[in-house]
């Protein structure tokens, strides 16, 4: 089986929670803080839905060493009859490192000693500097390198071996701009919720899919529905319907039920998704009882008021006390009305301390309230909060299956 490289976003342990959720935690090794190794093929995965991994690669090989000097020599002596099997025309050739123990200098001039050695071999080439290690993905898909005349080679250290794997799918920065920013309701009162962090959270929530399940035809999960009960403008519900889902949104406030429309609406004549797909109700989920059938539920809590710089003491105690009496009420709610073994994932508010996070107390007392929380083999729950540097408020993802 050809492996698949997957090269982290920001926040290494999202991704690897994401992986581990959509895939199982047995085919699934972490590799640092920058790269995983799935044992399960590229061909049969479905790269636009994870939001937390930006590069995936097709792993060619895994050398012996951590020496760049022999990595080198080996590139330059295997190289040449890989470009042949390429069409005909000019390719672009790109390197990204990771873990490995050299510089941007020495890379650029490992990238010019490979280009000589293809230019003499009579095949024209360009190469795409390096500013960093690695490539980011504007430099990835403005140079066309996951394309049929493109190449960036990804060099990930892993122990005392380095795995050589080539990148076949960069994460489209420009869709996510796109679903982000144009759509015509924002609001941010309520909050940005970036996209890939709502796939992020969905993916979650759906738990264990089989591989096989999450090819590209993912339209027989349509009729399990994703209830987000805190929809505000829809960025969970958006993603959900864009993954063949159907979506089910209810929030407090009409206007927020008015502008998920708008926003759905939106979508889905961009995308030709059927209105039926998605539905919306104003609703408290303190008491709302929820009409339609849904299997998972997926969302952005109620994240308590915002802050820019950190409270006095006793605010913030008012804050976190007043969120959480909310959020535990909408949470016993949920919980008389779903089946045992319905699972959820929610990003709950946490505030970011001096010396670490405070969370919500409720997260004390979940039994009691109906749930287990699943822990993840590869991420542990300290690390599943989606931080920005200089936030106060920031979110914690957390996984609740119904006893
Ligand atoms: C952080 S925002 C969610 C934003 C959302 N992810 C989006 O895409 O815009 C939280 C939402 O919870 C809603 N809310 C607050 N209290 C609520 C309650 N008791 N029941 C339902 N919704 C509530 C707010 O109106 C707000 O839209």
């Amino acid at each position: 089986m050809i492996q698949t490289l997957c090269i982290l976003g920001r926040q290494p342990a999202l991704g690897i929670a994401e992986l581990e959720s959509l895939f199982g935690a047995s085919v699934l090794r972490p590799i640092g803080n920058y790269a995983a190794l799935l044992d399960v093929e590229p061909a049969v995965i479905d790269f636009s839905r994870l939001g937390g991994t930006v590069k995936f690669c097709k792993v060619l090989t895994t050398l012996d060493t951590t020496d760049w000097s022999r990595i080198q020599n080996f590139l330059e002596t295997v190289i040449v009859p890989h470009t042949q099997e390429l069409p005909e025309g000019k390719m672009k050739l790109g390197l990204s490192v990771y873990g490995l123990n050299i510089g941007v200098k020495q890379l650029n001039a490992t990238a010019l000693g490979i280009k000589k050695v293809i230019k003499n071999s009579g095949r024209s080439i360009r190469v795409v500097p390096n500013n960093e290690l690695y490539l980011n993905s504007a430099q990835v898909l403005h140079n066309q390198l996951t394309s049929q005349l493109g190449w960036e080679l990804v060099f990930v250290r892993d122990g005392q071996k380095t795995i050589i794997a080539q990148n076949i799918a960069e994460q489209d920065i420009e869709a996510y701009a796109r679903r982000d920013q144009g759509r015509p309701k924002r609001d941010a009162q309520v909050g940005m919720l970036p996209p890939k962090l709502a796939q992020i959270i969905i993916n979650l929530a759906c738990g264990n899919v089989k591989p096989a399940d999450i090819t590209c035809d993912i339209l027989e999960y349509k009729d399990d529905a994703i209830l987000d009960p805190f929809c505000g403008t829809g960025v969970v519900l958006q993603e959900s319907l864009l993954m063949g889902y159907k979506a089910y949104g209810t929030d407090l406030e009409p206007r927020m039920i008015d502008y998920s429309e708008v926003n759905l609406d939106w979508i889905s004549n961009i995308y030709k998704i059927p209105k039926e797909n998605y539905k919306l109700e104003q609703g408290d989920a303190t008491n709302h009882i929820w009409q339609f059938d849904f299997k998972f539920i997926a969302g952005e809590t109620y994240l308590g008021r915002p802050f820019n710089v950190l409270p006095t003491p006793q605010i913030l105690q008012e804050t976190i006390s007043d969120t959480n009496l909310i959020l535990k009420r909408s949470l016993q709610n949920i919980s008389r009305q779903i089946k045992s073994g319905t699972r959820l994932c929610l990003a709950l508010p946490a505030w970011k301390l001096q010396n670490g996070f405070k969370h919500l107390p409720l997260l004390d007392s979940l039994t009691d309230m109906g749930y287990n929380r699943l822990s993840l083999v590869h991420a542990g729950e300290k690390d599943l909060i989606y931080h920005r540097d200089g936030q106060v408020v920031a979110r914690e993802l957390v996984i609740l299956i119904k006893k």
